[in-house]
């Protein structure tokens, strides 16, 4: 089996490093640390043609993952997830090279599974036994199980308004839930006195350097599916961002070791216009964004008012000629029905927001007619369905069914 090729941790905006071989959380200066990785060395095992033999999902791109040892890897079998054409979708928003990749066939039904295999089998690695973290829902629900299957005590915190299925994903999984009578932010803030006060590992978002390593494969594997050769422009609900970091960073390795040409995607952060935070910072042309008041949107994962990596992502979307767009609620339940009609993909309201970024980018040109364009829908709909019911007719036992006059 390949080794990793792990080196040092650095900071991601001050010039200080860190020893990976030993717990570590935020920079003394509050930024989020990176993994950095031996690149000449990775280069020489991992190859086309060594890829080509190895087996299928996250963990064949092992030199640049940080986990060292094959008995601290924790798996539930996560395999590459499908890059389905969306012809007719594609149709409807003038484009003939529309595609998504449907991370809701990932184990726990969501992209998280990516970021909760490699955190958390890392933090097993280094000793950890317990956690804490605030979730929107999937985080917790991936994590919660991932700790199950490491033998590992997780605690989630949520606000009290996310959708119920997680808090009881997290529950079946033996972890231990607490609700918060607010936002992500809110549930950040007590997680954060919590670790500090009883030294408990903080597995926050960006606060240990793993979990983007995870979502580092999602970029893996979109450019050994599309051949390498990586799609004009990636389209991403953004809340945290981890998942936009962590497919630039995974580029730009792949470039480092020589498996990638120049070119990088323009990649493209979709919000909910009732939480915009990075749009708005991005339309100012700040390097960060200031907190958003009032945030509410359907899509729940998305609902996050302030992003520790927010300098990151502002950066990436500058560097790649890539921009952030708002959608309303109302047109993100609008593409999760179409993407389910015309495309049969039952997408999460976060993976729906992309499709409704794209037809808005359309219009106004962002993307052009001709451009292969790649949605990522981050979860499975059937997490989250309840918003989107349509009325249904309902008859007695005695009624007649009429089925003729429908088609
Ligand atoms: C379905 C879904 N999509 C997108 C996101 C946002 O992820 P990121 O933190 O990478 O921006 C989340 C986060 O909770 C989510 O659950
Ligand atoms: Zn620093």
């Amino acid at each position: 089996m390949a080794r990793s090729a792990l080196s040092t941790l650095g900071c991601s905006r001050c010039s200080r490093t860190y020893d990976p071989d030993r717990i570590q959380q935020l920079c003394e200066c509050g930024a989020p640390l990176l993994a950095r990785y031996d690149l000449a060395t990775a280069a020489t095992s991992l190859t086309r043609e060594s890829l080509a033999r190895r087996p299928h999902g996250l963990w064949r791109f092992r030199e640049l993952l940080p986990v060292r040892r094959d008995d601290a890897v924790v798996s539930l079998g996560e395999h590459a997830s499908p890059i389905l054409p969306l012809r007719r979708a594609g149709e409807s928003v003038g484009l003939t090279d529309l595609y998504c990749k449907d991370e809701g066939a990932l184990p726990t039904g969501s992209f998280k599974a990516r970021g909760a295999a490699v955190g958390i089998s890392r933090a097993r690695e280094l000793g950890v036994q317990r956690f804490a973290m605030p979730s929107n829902g999937n985080a917790g629900s991936a994590w919660s199980l991932y700790a199950a299957r490491a033998g590992m005590q997780a605690i989630i915190v949520m606000p009290a308004v996310s959708p119920p299925i997680h808090r009881i994903q997290c529950l079946l999984a033996g972890a231990k839930v607490v609700l918060v009578d607010g936002l992500i932010n809110d549930a950040g803030r007590l997680v954060s006195r919590a670790c500090a006060k009883d030294g408990v590992y903080d597995a926050s978002t960006m606060k240990e350097p793993y979990r983007i390593e995870g979502k580092k494969t999602l970029g893996f594997e979109i450019a050994e599916q599309f051949e390498w050769n990586v799609p004009d422009v990636i389209v991403y609900p953004t809340g945290g961002g981890v998942g936009l970091i962590g497919m630039h960073k995974a580029f730009r390795e792949l470039q480092a070791i020589g498996l990638l040409g120049p070119a990088l995607p323009r990649f493209i952060a979709v919000q909910s216009s009732g939480c915009a935070p990075i749009v708005k910072a991005f339309r100012e042309q700040r390097d960060v964004s200031q907190p958003w008041d009032g945030a509410s949107t359907v899509a729940f994962g998305i609902n996050v008012p302030k992003a520790i990596g927010d300098f990151l992502i502002l950066r990436i979307l500058a560097e790649t000629g890539g921009s952030a767009i708002a959608v309303d609620d109302e047109d993100i339940l609008e593409y999760q029905e179409r993407l389910a009609k015309h495309e049969g993909v039952l997408a999460s309201l976060e993976g729906a927001a992309t499709l409704a970024a794209v037809a808005q980018a359309r219009k106004l040109g962002t993307i052009g007619a001709g451009e292969r364009v790649l949605i990522i829908n981050t979860a499975s709909g059937s997490l989250q369905l309840e918003s989107a019911c349509p009325p249904i007719e309902k008859l007695g036992v005695d009624d007649e069914l009429q089925i003729a006059r429908d088609h």
